[in-house]
């Protein structure tokens, strides 16, 4: 694992959109793994306006979202799908065929999973996975749990996570309590994972997730067993791992 310090958010977008681009350009028809939450959205910034300066090209990227609320309508602003949408599909030339996202509005939740998982398989997986992390120590929507060996499934959402994204609705009582998420196994199946994290109430959990004993109950502790995991975060989400464990930042 390599763990990458930033001065400050831009910088740490900026650092992460370019491992992302240099995927781009050495493989274009890669798949793409995304995540959506208020840590990415510089990151997508920063790719769409390289698109626009014209030093990348989408047109064969494939990508494949972590996950959804499940009975929020597609269309709602704070859907994952409106997300993408808004931050990065709908500003560079990917055909919209080409970005998947799990679908939290299916009358068959298992088959739904079911079919998401098979379909990153038909894809030929994952080459490079985005993702943010939770306050609960969640990648994707997988909250704290007895078991790491999940594939795409439903949640209940945490308490912590539910108003943590409060602030992204109009109130609390309105964030879904469900959602739909690939699994950690999905996650770990990627052949290259990016993890971006900024903010001092990131500190904690990110020193737990990246040097706490390896358990579910943090999910992404999981990723200490990842044979390629590069960390992207800002000065104030590394304050706890810059005191406890200095020699691990480069
Ligand atoms: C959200 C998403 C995660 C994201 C996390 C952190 O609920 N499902 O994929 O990483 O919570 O969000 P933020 O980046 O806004 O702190």
């Amino acid at each position: 694992m390599r763990i990458i310090s930033a001065p400050d958010y831009a910088s740490m977008s900026r650092k992460a959109a370019n491992l992302l681009s240099a995927q781009v350009i050495l493989k274009p028809d890669c798949v793409l793994g995304l995540a959506t939450g208020g840590t990415p959205v510089g990151v997508y910034k920063q790719l769409v306006n390289w698109y626009e300066k014209g030093d990348l090209d989408f047109s064969k990227v494939h990508t494949v979202n972590l996950d959804e609320y499940i009975g929020l309508p597609v269309t709602h602003p704070q859907s994952y799908r409106s997300f993408m949408n808004d931050n990065l599909f709908n500003h560079v030339n990917i055909p919209i065929e080409n970005t998947n996202v799990p679908n939290g509005n299916a009358h068959n939740m298992d088959a739904e999973c079911a079919r998401y998982e098979k379909l990153i398989d038909s894809l030929g997986g994952v080459d490079m996975q985005l993702l943010g992390i939770g306050n609960t120590g969640h990648i994707g929507f997988n909250e704290p749990h007895d078991r790491f060996d999940t594939t795409t499934h439903v949640v209940t959402l945490s308490e912590v996570t539910i108003r943590a994204n409060a602030r992204f609705f109009d109130s609390e009582a309105d964030v879904p309590r469900y959602a739909v998420t690939m699994g950690i196994q999905t996650i770990m199946k990627a052949q290259k994972i990016v993890l971006v994290a900024n903010g001092e109430n990131k500190a904690d959990i990110l020193e737990k997730a990246l040097f706490g004993p390896i358990n579910p109950q943090i999910p992404a502790s999981i990723l200490q067993l990842h044979r390629d995991v590069t960390v992207f975060a800002d000065e104030a989400a590394l304050k706890v791992i810059r005191e406890k464990h200095p020699q691990a930042i480069d």
